[in-house]
């Protein structure tokens, strides 16, 4: 059976986040210190992992995973979770990662099953992407971008995050990167998911500024809709490819939202702001039977919110923050 929300909206997309930990610390996302990892039996196992995906692609007909954290690639043995994951059968089999460690892992997980990459990327410039991440890992990524691509990961997107102050000198320069490395690049706004509560309006570059400083130096020109996808998307005029914006602060896509979350610790979120958790882990641990996990998602899912609330006076912003939702 489909999983329908009640606002018509079909589940297809199933993100798990695998793990909480990370080796960069971005500004947007996490302290430098003082982040309270789980400990390994918090975490869900690969087994676990395997058993919640069979029961959304089985029950549900989910076919699209996305594999997040934390930084996913942190985990050990990965491969082996992806082998688990791609044998259950998934049209679409995707990672997001900071690409920091992507060269040395890119092949095997290649080999192992997943399709698609998407690797993070806020700025150009050594100096300022040590201040963002707090590490020095500017070329392992550039590598990372790289790997991806030569391991035939495909499409490679390219995420920006963009921050008013910060990093948006660069929007041409990123513009200019993705077209000349033939990846899609993708500008984010900032959402307030940072961990230190210091986000605000104020810091947040529009969609429509992000196009139009893109739209100054190369003639854009929209693509049809989105579907239930984050980015909006713009051709390149001259043939130099496809960029993307994701708005969610000033153009929110929640109406066609088609996602669900696993944290690692084995929470099921319904969106990626939810203030409720439904707690599958201990379901796993305590014998429920596919039938009961499916009931239980079911009833989540009918807990699923028109869209988030960031800007209005009720917003509440997530206890957790994005590494610990998983992006
Ligand atoms: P594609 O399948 O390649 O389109 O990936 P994606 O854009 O869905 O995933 P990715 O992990 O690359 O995320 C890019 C940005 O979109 C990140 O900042 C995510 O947090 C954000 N994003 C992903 N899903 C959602 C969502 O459901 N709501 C909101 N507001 N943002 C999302
Ligand atoms: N706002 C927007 N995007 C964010 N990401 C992490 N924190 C934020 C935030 N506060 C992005 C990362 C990565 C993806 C998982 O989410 O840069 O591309
Ligand atoms: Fe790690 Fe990604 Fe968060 Fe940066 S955005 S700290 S790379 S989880």
């Amino acid at each position: 059976m489909d999983l329908i929300d009640p606002f018509g909206r079909t589940i297809r997309d199933l993100r798990i986040s695998i793990t909480d930990r990370c080796n960069f610390r971005c500004t947007y996302c996490m302290p430098e210190e003082g982040m309270k990892w789980l400990t390994r039996p918090e975490v869900l196992t690969y087994e676990e992992i395997e058993r919640v995906t069979s029961v959304f692609v089985n029950r549900f007909g989910v076919r699209s995973v996305r594999l997040t954290g934390g930084e996913p690639t942190v985990r050990a043995h990965l491969p082996v979770l992806v082998e688990k994951l791609a044998r259950i059968g998934l049209d679409d089999f995707s990672i997001t990662t900071n690409g920091s460690t992507f060269k040395s892992v890119a092949s095997d997980l290649f080999a192992a099953g997943l399709q698609r990459a998407n690797i993070s990327l806020d700025t150009l410039k050594r100096d300022r992407f040590e201040q963002m991440t707090r590490r020095d890992d500017l070329d392992n990524v550039l590598a990372g971008i790289d790997a991806a691509i030569s391991a035939g990961f495909s499409p490679v997107k390219v995420n920006a995050v963009i921050q008013r102050g910060v990093n948006d000198d660069e929007i041409v320069d990123l513009a200019t990167f993705g077209r000349e490395r033939g990846v899609e690049m993708r500008f984010i706004e900032f959402m307030p998911l940072d961990a230190e509560g210091n986000w605000d309006s104020s810091q947040v570059l529009s969609q429509d500024e992000i196009v139009s400083a893109i739209q100054k130096v190369y003639p854009l020109e929209q693509m049809p809709a989105r579907g239930a996808a984050p980015a909006d998307r713009w051709r390149y005029l001259d043939g130099g490819g496809v960029v993307g914006v994701i708005p969610t602060v000033t153009k929110p896509f929640c109406g066609d939202c088609d996602r669900v979350r696993l944290t690692a610790d084995g929470q099921f979120r319904t969106c990626l702001f939810a203030t409720e958790e439904f707690d599958l882990m201990s379901m796993l641990r305590n014998d429920a039977t596919d039938d009961q996990i499916a009931d239980a998602i079911i009833a989540a899912v009918a807990t699923k919110w028109a869209g988030h609330r960031i800007g209005q006076v009720n917003f509440i912003r997530p206890k957790r923050t994005m590494s610990q939702i998983g992006g």
